[in-house]
């Protein structure tokens, strides 16, 4: 029995004896347990108890290439290099880079789980089965890296698009690409995060491998686990987040539509849906980067796309690259 049978029987949300569990997949109850287990470790939240068995704590949706690929308009769908939906990677980035030029443009992956899910910086990625997605996909481009500039903030502007289209508010951007969830305009947790690693010539053909993790449900332990505010979906909603695939679905019809747009228009045709949703216009914040740190007031971004700071002494910085705070006043 593999983990991936035993959620699939969880998810629609029903209590499963052991022994009916068992009997389903026509193994032993030990082997259950042994797969609940391991399920548990990777962060599913399965509950138990003797007079009913065991429990997921809300339904979910085992990810489908068809279902999702039947979700999105035909035009869109008909672009895709590949769709495809593993149970388990390392990380859908790493494999998309492994595959390097044998990939197909706009080739999509997405997994259940990652085992070593990557963020920004070096940071790891928590990537329990069944909960929340992650994706990557790669888009080449002709003309080099110069002409890519501002592309991960166009990711954000593209998944909240994809949010948008899902009837889901209250989500915006923190330079360059954080996806945060926002009381008012104020940032109260990270819903999702993008990652766009950059491979081919620099001044020729090239390849973006764009990775997102977009969090539907989050569990107490997951929240605890990641050491920063987080939030997800099902709390934006107030209640169960729509369907995993179909929030799939329209990320990957956003991104497909949005990286044409970017193609054409470049960063200039993302400007303004950013400038709407930019959390650290106006704010307050701590930058600290290569060259030292200083705090001053977010003045938007150029048109590469670069932050724009005035700091305390009245001069505008021009930022590439920095981990920025929010400064609550
Ligand atoms: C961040 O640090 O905010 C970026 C997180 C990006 C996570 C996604 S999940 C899908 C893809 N695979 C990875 O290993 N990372 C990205």
């Amino acid at each position: 029995m593999e983990p991936q049978q035993l959620l699939a029987m969880l998810a629609p949300g029903q209590s499963l004896s052991g022994t009916v569990l068992a009997a389903k997949a026509g193994v032993s109850r030990a082997a259950v347990w042994k797969q609940i287990q391991i399920l548990r470790d990777r962060g599913v939240p399965i509950e138990a108890s003797t007079s009913m068995g065991y429990q997921l704590p809300w339904p979910l949706q085992m990810l489908d290439g068809k279902a999702i690929r039947a979700s999105m308009p035909p035009s869109l769908a008909a672009v895709l290099g590949a769709l495809e939906v593993h149970w388990e990677l390392d990380s859908t980035s790493s494999e998309l880079q492994r595959r390097g030029s044998q990939a197909a443009d706009f080739s999509i992956l997405l997994a259940e789980t990652q085992t070593a899910g990557r963020g920004r910086r070096g940071r790891p990625w928590l990537s329990p089965p069944g909960l929340n997605l992650y994706l990557s996909c790669l888009k080449r481009f002709e003309n080099g890296f110069a002409s890519l500039a501002g592309l991960s903030l166009a990711i954000g502007v593209i998944v909240l698009r994809a949010m948008d289209s899902l009837g889901i508010a209250g989500a915006g951007l923190k330079w360059p690409n954080d996806l945060l969830a926002t009381g008012g305009t104020r940032p109260v947790g990270k819903l999702g995060g993008i990652l766009v690693e950059l491979n081919g010539e620099y001044q020729g053909p090239c390849a973006a491998i764009i990775g997102i993790g977009l969090n539907l449900r989050l569990t107490e332990v997951l929240r605890e686990q990641a050491g920063q505010p987080t939030c997800d979906l099902a709390t934006l909603v107030g209640g169960d987040p729509p369907d995993r695939n179909q929030v799939a679905a329209r990320l990957i019809g956003a991104l497909v539509e949005g990286l044409q747009q970017f193609e054409s228009e470049g960063f200039e045709g993302f400007a303004a849906d950013f400038a709407r949703h930019d959390l650290l216009r106006g704010e307050r914040i701590h930058l600290a980067g290569a060259s030292g740190a200083f705090d001053g007031i977010g003045a938007g971004v150029d048109a590469r796309g670069a932050l724009l700071v005035r700091a305390n002494d009245g001069e505008l910085h021009r930022i590439d690259s920095a981990d920025v705070t929010v400064r609550r006043t």
